[in-house]
């Protein structure tokens, strides 16, 4: 009977690690996506300030792309409540540790990967409150075209119009939801040294994370063998670094080089 409760507790312990290879993997390629629509924000003037804001029409509306962000809360949740049960796990047991062990910078990751996590937890909590809660529920300025008119959320160019409670009015008739301006509230955090400090800080538990993160995950699933073994923890090593390095890269040229970028 105990021996059944033994193997029951294994089996789950299991589960947690492949979930929480699945949903680690889909969050590496939830930061690819992310970073290349981020990019944008390096495109200089009026241009980029339209195409970033039309990107994040799209990526709020697009009925596809919702889904996916739907999965993607759902992932991060199961991410970090499996890490704290595997954790809390391992401590008791000893057993059960990630499975790569070793590698380039890996092992001082793989040691610390509750920590390293619980720091980009605080980072993502801070970085959500900053855009994505300012972007869906909070005091966002309006996307106005070089000459002051407002524009739509579908990008229609409206120079007549009237705002009210985020719609546009032009000859009495609703026009629809304005285009928000959320390139201005990133330009507003990223003028600011101590958010730039943060998200370029934060970048560091990040690679770390990702080194070992990267290929442990891929190691759960079983998909590290032979050649592509070390081509898989050099891969991992070089997403650890570009990755991070990029998205720290955004917030030091809006914070050093303002007038190049807005
Ligand atoms: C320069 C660095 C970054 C910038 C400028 C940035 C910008 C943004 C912006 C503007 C949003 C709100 C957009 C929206 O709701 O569609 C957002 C959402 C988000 N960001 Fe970032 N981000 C950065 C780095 C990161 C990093 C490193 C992570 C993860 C560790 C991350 C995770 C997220 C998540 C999970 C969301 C919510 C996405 C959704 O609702 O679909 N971001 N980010």
């Amino acid at each position: 009977m105990e021996k059944r409760a033994h193997y029951g507790l294994i089996r789950s312990l299991v589960g947690k690690k492949i979930f929480m290879a699945l949903t680690g993997l889909f969050l590496c390629l939830f930061l690819v996506a992310h970073l290349s629509g981020n990019l944008q924000l390096l495109i200089p003037g009026y241009k980029g300030r339209l195409q970033f804001n039309n990107y994040a029409v799209f990526m709020t509306t697009f009925p596809l792309v919702k889904m996916v962000s739907y999965v993607l809360y759902v992932s991060i949740v199961i991410h970090v409540l499996d890490a704290l049960v595997l954790t809390w796990r391992n401590r008791k047991a000893r057993k059960v540790d990630y499975a790569v062990k070793s590698g380039y910078g890996s092992s001082l990751a793989s040691r610390n990967m509750g920590v390293l996590g619980t720091l980009i937890l605080v980072f993502l909590v801070v970085h959500l409150a900053n855009f994505w809660y300012v972007y869906k529920f909070g005091q966002t300025p309006y996307m106005t075209t070089p000459e002051g008119h407002y524009i739509t959320a579908k990008g229609e160019v409206l120079p007549d119009a009237e705002l009210r409670d985020g719609h546009l009015f032009a000859g009495g008739l609703d026009k629809g939801p304005a285009m928000k301006d959320l390139y201005e509230v990133v330009r507003q955090a990223f003028s600011e040294f101590w958010i730039v400090a943060l998200y370029v800080l934060s970048m560091v538990p990040l690679g770390f994370h990702l080194v070992h993160g990267f290929q442990s995950g891929f190691q759960t699933l079983g998909l590290r063998s032979g050649r592509w073994a070390g081509l898989l923890q050099k891969t991992s090593l070089a997403f650890g670094i570009i990755i991070p390095a990029l998205f720290a890269v955004i917030p030091l040229l809006l914070f050093f080089l303002p007038e190049k970028f807005n």
